[in-house]
């Protein structure tokens, strides 16, 4: 069993779990993630690592209350145990130093990003931050990411707009001094629409840019097959050749798009997520 050592509510209906596993702490590297089941009926349901401690063998990770599970983990406290606790998942992001990174992020994207990016300050790499939110209530996670960034930027949307227009606009008055103030390498992790409307804008200028994809997912061994996708052509799994891919380089992202949606039910359709299965805003 696994317990739950912390437990807070972040923003509405988004929190952070910190979970004892100390195996998983040891060995996680940034970019992977766990897949939990609560208890011995429950799914299994796959979560970014947003966060660790080796000394205190304590994983963190946020999530978005969506669904089934992700409600039922919203009702548990400190104290209380989760049944399975796997990790750490998927191929670790790739880290080097760029020069200047520009990274995107929203929904749980806000956090789960952050080791990335702390990875890659660590490389001396400059970093701005463009973080992307449906309104300010739900614009977490600043305080971190202006430590790792040199420059963090809130896009914050307008109601009734689509919400990858904030960020977009951003990116591009950036775009428009690259290359006089050059972006050498671009991070998107985000609602599956944001990762793939920056791919497009970044494919001309050839920033490469990886984004970090959440296909559904039921082993996240490289099995099942279930959170396969097109990559150049080729059949790829996102559990075990990702998460992170090179955008210019994912060549699906209709039917991932499409695939995400199919067990949308209606109140994960209700909610305000930028693609509606995709339960990310
Ligand atoms: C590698 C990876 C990392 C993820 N990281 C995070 C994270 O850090 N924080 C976070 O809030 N969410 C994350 N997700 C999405 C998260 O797994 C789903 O929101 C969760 O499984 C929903 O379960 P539910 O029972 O609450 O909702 P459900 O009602 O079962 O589903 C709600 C929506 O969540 C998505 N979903 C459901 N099951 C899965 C699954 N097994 N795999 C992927 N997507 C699913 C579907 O789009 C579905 O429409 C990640 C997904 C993957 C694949
Ligand atoms: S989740 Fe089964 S192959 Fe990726």
């Amino acid at each position: 069993m696994f317990p739950i050592v912390a437990h807070e509510e972040l923003a509405p209906k988004v929190h952070r779990m910190s979970v004892k596993a100390p195996i998983v702490a040891e060995k996680s590297k940034p970019g992977q993630f766990v897949i939990l089941i609560v208890d011995e009926k429950g799914e299994r349901v796959p979560f970014t690592i947003s966060g660790w401690d080796a000394s205190k063998g304590t994983v963190d990770f946020v999530y978005i209350e969506v669904g089934k599970t992700t409600c039922r983990l919203g009702s548990l406290k400190p104290g209380d145990q989760l049944a399975h606790f796997v990790g750490p998942l998927g191929k670790p992001a790739e880290i080097d130093h760029y020069g200047h990174v520009l990274a995107v992020a929203s929904g749980y994207g806000a956090s789960a990003i952050l080791p990335v990016l702390k990875a890659l300050k660590e490389k001396e790499n400059r970093i701005t931050t463009i973080l992307q939110a449906p309104d300010r209530e739900r614009a977490f996670g600043c305080a971190e990411l202006e430590e790792v960034s040199d420059r963090l930027v809130l896009a914050i949307g307008t109601p009734g707009e689509d919400m990858t227009v904030s960020a977009t606009r951003l990116l591009r008055k950036l775009l428009a001094n690259h290359p006089q103030n050059p972006i050498h390498r671009v991070i998107v992790m985000g609602s599956l629409c944001l990762m793939r409307v920056i791919s497009e804008m970044t494919r001309p200028y050839a920033i490469k840019t990886m984004v970090h994809l959440t296909p559904l997912m039921v082993d996240g061994t490289g099995m099942c097959g279930a959170c396969r996708l097109s990559v150049k052509g080729n059949n790829r799994f996102a559990c075990v050749h990702g998460p992170e891919f090179d955008g210019h380089e994912v060549d699906g992202w209709d039917v991932l798009m499409a695939r995400r949606c199919t067990y949308a039910d209606e109140s994960v359709l209700q909610q305000s997520f930028q693609c509606r299965g995709c339960s990310q805003w």
